[in-house]
């Protein structure tokens, strides 16, 4: 039995995970969710967006599976999903890109994945005026931030039976920071020879992954380029409505869908709640339950094939618990 922290979250949060929660029960495994409430939900019951109980729970358990949740913007509270990301050192932000046959895209053969540093380069936050006309933001790169990111992807690459590690990096003009990171990366390679490994310039790797993102495969990358190019990614097969995600650290692991909280179909019941249920998906691989992880998989392949079932953003009438039903149906 497995126990794993469930954080439903605000807006379409709790009926796509209500629908993922379904399908994961339909593929048999034994899981205990603990549910807690982060964001907006815990923030009327509990006064406080982010309980002490959250963390505790995630501590415990070292998984969580999430729904989105909401983030002021200006005023208000910090992000939750970054004070999580900080509290757990979950340094590693995983993005897998696939097509599928169904979903409408410009490209039919992609299937990479883009690994994203995830505490430092200039998203470390150390940002200040420099009197009142000028601005400065210190990028922040060290040798252990980028063996840990970099070993990440190839010790993912190779349980997932992928053949290349790209690094992306912008060192012909950042020599030191981006520089390091590239060395790094390249000495860690040394230990995969069993692996591909090649490099490209992050204005160069954005060209080729518009023009030929079958060529890719594990994409490892600092902090900035890794949110702007997993976004051109999901971009590539479909958007926000079919891209997982992970955080994932030494300790711990929370899987959540990219997209956010959708507030303008909360409580309509006609979101899309395939990215929750590939979250999921990443999650049952993590705790090594990879045939309820192929069964769902499987099961979502059919439904988008056959094409009568979809969500309103993939073209059809379904509700997010129809969807649901028709992958539940398709799982043996
Ligand atoms: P959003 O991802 O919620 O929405 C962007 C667009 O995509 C909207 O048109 C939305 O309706 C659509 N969309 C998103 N998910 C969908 C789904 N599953 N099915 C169908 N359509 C879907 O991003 P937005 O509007 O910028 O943010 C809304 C709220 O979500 C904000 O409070 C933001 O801070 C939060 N957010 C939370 C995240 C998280 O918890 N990981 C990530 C991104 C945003």
């Amino acid at each position: 039995m497995h126990h794993i922290t469930l954080i439903p979250g605000d807006g379409i949060g709790p009926e796509i995970t209500e629908a993922t929660l379904k399908v994961v029960e339909a593929t048999g495994v034994e899981i205990k969710w603990e549910k807690v409430k982060a964001g907006e939900a815990a923030l009327e019951s509990e006064g406080t967006p982010l309980p002490e109980n959250v963390i505790e729970s995630i501590k415990k358990n070292k998984v969580a599976l999430k729904g989105p949740l909401t983030t002021p913007v200006g005023s208000g509270y910090r992000s939750i999903n970054v004070a999580l990301r900080k509290e757990l050192d979950l340094y590693a932000n995983l993005r897998p890109a696939r097509s599928y046959e169904g979903i409408k895209s410009r490209y039919q053969d992609v299937d990479l994945v883009v690994v994203r540093e995830n505490t430092e380069d200039l998203y470390a936050g150390v940002e200040h005026m420099v009197g009142e006309d000028a601005a400065e933001s210190i990028k922040i790169i060290t040798r252990k931030g980028s063996e840990r990111i970099v070993r990440f992807a190839f010790e993912y690459a190779k349980k997932e039976g992928r053949k290349k590690v790209t690094a992306v990096h912008k060192a012909n003009i950042m020599k030191y920071t981006d520089g390091l990171f590239l060395e790094v990366a390249r000495r860690v390679a040394e230990d995969y020879p069993e692996i591909e490994f090649e490099d490209r310039i992050v204005d160069n790797m954005a060209m080729q992954l518009v023009q030929k993102p079958e060529l890719y495969d594990v994409l490892v990358m600092p902090n900035l380029y890794g949110d702007i190019l997993s976004d051109l990614c999901a971009g590539l097969v479909g958007g926000l409505g079919v891209a997982p995600g992970a955080n994932i650290g030494d300790e711990y692991a929370l899987f959540e869908p990219v997209h956010g909280t959708a507030p303008k179909y909360a409580g309509k019941n006609v979101a899309n709640p395939m990215a929750m249920m590939l979250s999921a998906v990443l999650m049952l691989k993590h705790i090594n339950e990879e045939e309820a992880a192929a069964k769902i998989i499987n099961a979502l392949q059919e439904v988008l094939k056959e094409g009568k079932v979809l969500t309103k953003d993939l073209g059809g009438q379904a509700s997010t618990s129809q969807f649901a039903d028709a992958v539940v149906e398709k799982i043996v």
